[in-house]
């Protein structure tokens, strides 16, 4: 890839985030099961047809993109290391038969099981940070995934 998009895909994160990021998936770890839980309940709830694609007792996936995000969040002042390891996810998730247009289906899922867990605590700037953030996180996940297909 060249500089220009490298910079620009980094220019989405923004320093200011970071601090409302931390803090809301602080809330998030009082109790990360029952956050998974909602999580995945919306995302059913709202696309019937993604639940096919995952297995049938969620007990071990609950935690996992819970999981990932806490590690993105922790390494979020540093977030070029982070790239490669989205993009190998992402070519990963290829054959759990994710398609770029279920990113952004997990990412409203993610924002309104936030806006519940947080209640009065969440704000549009809370929510801003998690949409730049899901948003980054998404394309370098189907960069990866591109760059796969093509390989
Ligand atoms: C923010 C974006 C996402 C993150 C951070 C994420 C994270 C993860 C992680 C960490 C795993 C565990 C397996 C592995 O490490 O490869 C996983 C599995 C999986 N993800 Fe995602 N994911 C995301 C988006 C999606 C989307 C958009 C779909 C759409 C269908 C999806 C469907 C799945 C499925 C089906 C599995 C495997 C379940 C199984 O058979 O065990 N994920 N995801």
């Amino acid at each position: 890839m060249s500089a220009a998009p490298q910079a620009l895909i980094f220019d989405l994160l923004e320093q200011t985030d970071h601090p409302l990021l931390k803090r809301s998936l602080a809330a998030v770890a009082l109790d990360p099961d029952a956050f998974a839980a909602l999580f995945y309940a919306k995302v059913f709830e709202s696309k019937p047809g993604m639940r096919v694609l995952f297995p049938a007792d969620m007990a071990q996936q609950r935690m996992k993109l819970i999981q990932t995000l806490g590690v993105v969040i922790a390494s979020i002042d540093s977030p070029d290391a982070l790239v490669p390891v989205l993009r190998q996810l992402g070519a990963a998730h290829r054959g759990y038969g994710a398609k770029t247009v279920h990113y952004q289906f997990v990412a409203d899922a993610l924002i309104a099981a936030l806006s519940e867990t947080l209640g009065p605590e969440w704000s549009p700037d809370m929510e801003l940070a998690w949409q730049r953030l899901l948003q980054w996180v998404s394309m370098h996940m189907i960069a990866g995934a591109d760059a796969a297909n093509r390989a």
